[in-house]
């Protein structure tokens, strides 16, 4: 038996090398690190367990008989992250270029099958030339297979994408399926065509990270979450993101003790709000105050700034943040914001994550550019996301809450379980100026003074709308924390459902 175990351990050193000596150093050279070394550091120390390690192609085209590699392009298997259950796929492109044959794409799609079964999150590691050539349709119809376990394992356990190299063409399909992507500068590309088939087509000119680089697609595109300088930030931000979620759609993410005293008031919090109801203040200067040890984490905060999404937590309880951002554009809603906060309220409500949102908002961008393109139908999925979720939804309106945008933003009829509204809070169909300019056109200017006066006399303040019931409770921004905490807590049994249906059609 000793020489069998010998035989073994040398056949497995060998699959370990991946693509050879030559290629891992030219990766190197080209600053990435390889693919088991992603993963090494992705996973908490020696937790790996490598699955299919010893798989080849079955092709024998192009002279592909004679190159056999064992792993075939791809390094996969689980292990744990903060001693929790992951699965991990990482392209490896010393081997053919980490591109995708018909045995990698079943290894793929075996993760995500053991995956999806065992209840836990897919990690997916990208860095390959695409399809592999040699295989043809073999190959092309592998992506589709991983497609379509993305799509069934979508809001069932959270999937993830890095993006550590170049990721083109139908490849590109797998990351956009998941839940969040992760690119790093100047090291990760993803586009459907490349540089030059954009020159052959359109004649445009472009370099490949001005196409389809990691800052395009943060701040341009929204295909992307989160911007990291270095494959190392990438991987240990993963690792983080997975601390504020549950591991499957079953489970709610895990408590963290809190060390941040609960009752914390912050009298700085009484000070962010401008007199001038016309200047703008930053909304995380609200956020951060308010939550455990001061902690945000943003998600996508390169992509319509006008609205903040992230996670933090609360009395040790993860939380999903929505929250216009006055500081940029005034907070207004446009067809990029709604896009954003709306995939991010159903990622919530898929994974039992509450939904705090901070509402600060003037109304929706006017303009034929948001019209033509579609506002009405992009504005409509912030409705029906807000609308479809169960989880707890909780409101604070910090100002202005004005017409279609105070009701879209989780006010009370679209089924928020908790409405709070801070003394400055301006709930009316529109600001004084507009309203006057409506209700007395012919009005002399002294007129329409006394006018605006009135108006804001009567709408710029939260009174009306809490002596109808549409505001819960009127706060001071000091007491922020503690008001969320206990009604995350009021509301932490909510058992709510939506009448059964195959699914609904949401607006896209
Ligand atoms: N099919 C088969 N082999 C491929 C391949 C593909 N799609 N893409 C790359 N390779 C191979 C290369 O032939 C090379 O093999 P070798 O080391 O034996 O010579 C190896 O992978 C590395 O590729 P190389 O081109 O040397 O690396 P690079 O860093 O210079 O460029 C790419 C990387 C991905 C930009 C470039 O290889 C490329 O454009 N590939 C084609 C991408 C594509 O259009 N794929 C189809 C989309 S679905």
């Amino acid at each position: 038996a000793e020489e069998q175990y010998k035989k073994f351990e040398e056949l497995d050193k060998l699959a370990s090398q991946g693509g050879g000596v030559e290629r891992v150093e030219k990766q190197h050279a080209n600053g990435h690190m390889t693919a088991r070394e992603r993963i090494d550091m992705l996973l908490d120390k020696g937790t790996f367990n490598e699955i299919d390690k010893f798989v080849v192609h079955h092709c024998s085209d192009f002279g592909m008989d004679k190159k056999h590699i064992p792993g075939d392009g791809i390094v996969c298997g689980y292990g744990k992250i903060d001693g929790r259950l992951v699965y991990v796929y990482a392209y490896d492109f010393t081997v053919f270029g980490g591109t995708l044959s018909t045995t990698g794409a079943k290894k793929i799609v075996k993760v995500q099958e053991l995956a999806l079964k065992n209840g836990a999150p897919v990690i997916a590691l990208n860095d390959s030339g695409g399809a592999r050539i040699q295989e043809g349709v073999g190959s092309i119809s592998g992506y589709a297979s991983i497609f379509y376990q993305n799509t069934i394992a979508s809001g069932v356990i959270p999937q993830i994408s890095a993006i550590l190299g170049p990721c083109a063409g139908g490849a590109c399909y797998s990351p956009a399926l998941t839940d969040f992507i992760f690119m790093v500068k100047e090291k990760s590309h993803m586009f459907i065509t490349g540089p030059d088939v954009v020159k052959a087509v359109t004649h445009e000119e472009v370099d490949k990270e001005e196409l389809g680089g990691a800052y395009t697609h943060s701040s341009k595109s929204g295909v992307t979450h989160f911007l990291c300088d270095t494959e190392e930030e990438t991987l240990m931000s993963i690792r983080e993101l997975l601390s504020f979620l549950p591991s499957n759609n079953m489970e709610d993410a895990p408590m963290v003790p809190c060390t941040d005293d609960v009752r914390r008031a912050d009298e700085s919090l009484m000070s962010v709000i401008p007199d001038d109801p016309n200047m703008p203040y930053d909304i995380k200067n609200i956020i951060e105050p308010v939550v455990d040890n001061q902690y945000f984490f943003e998600v996508m905060p390169h992509f319509a700034k006008n609205i903040v999404v992230g996670f933090a937590r609360l009395g040790g309880r993860s939380v999903g943040i929505v929250a216009n951002q006055p500081a940029y554009l005034a907070g207004v809603l446009d067809i990029d914001a709604s896009d954003k906060a709306s995939r991010f309220i159903r990622f919530c409500d898929c994974f039992n994550i509450p939904i705090v949102t901070f509402e600060d908002v003037p109304g929706f961008l006017p303009g034929c550019a948001q019209e033509h393109n579609g506002i009405i139908r992009h504005g409509a999925k912030i409705v029906y996301a807000y609308a479809e979720a169960t989880v707890p939804k909780i409101t604070v309106i910090t100002r202005k809450a004005y017409g279609g945008a105070y009701i879209v933003m989780n006010s009370k009829p679209i089924g928020a379980d908790v409405n709070f509204s801070y003394p400055t809070a301006e709930i009316a169909v529109m600001g004084a100026d507009g309203a006057v300019n409506i209700l007395y056109r012919k009005a002399t200017p002294e007129e329409k003074a006394q006018a605006i006066e009135d108006y804001k006399e009567k709408f710029s303040n939260p009174y009306r709308a809490a002596e109808q019931g549409y505001i819960d409770e009127i706060i001071l921004p000091k007491d922020t924390r503690f008001k969320l905490i206990q009604a995350l807590e009021m509301t932490q049994n909510k058992s709510q459902s939506n009448p059964p249906k195959k699914h609904g059609n949401m607006p896209l």
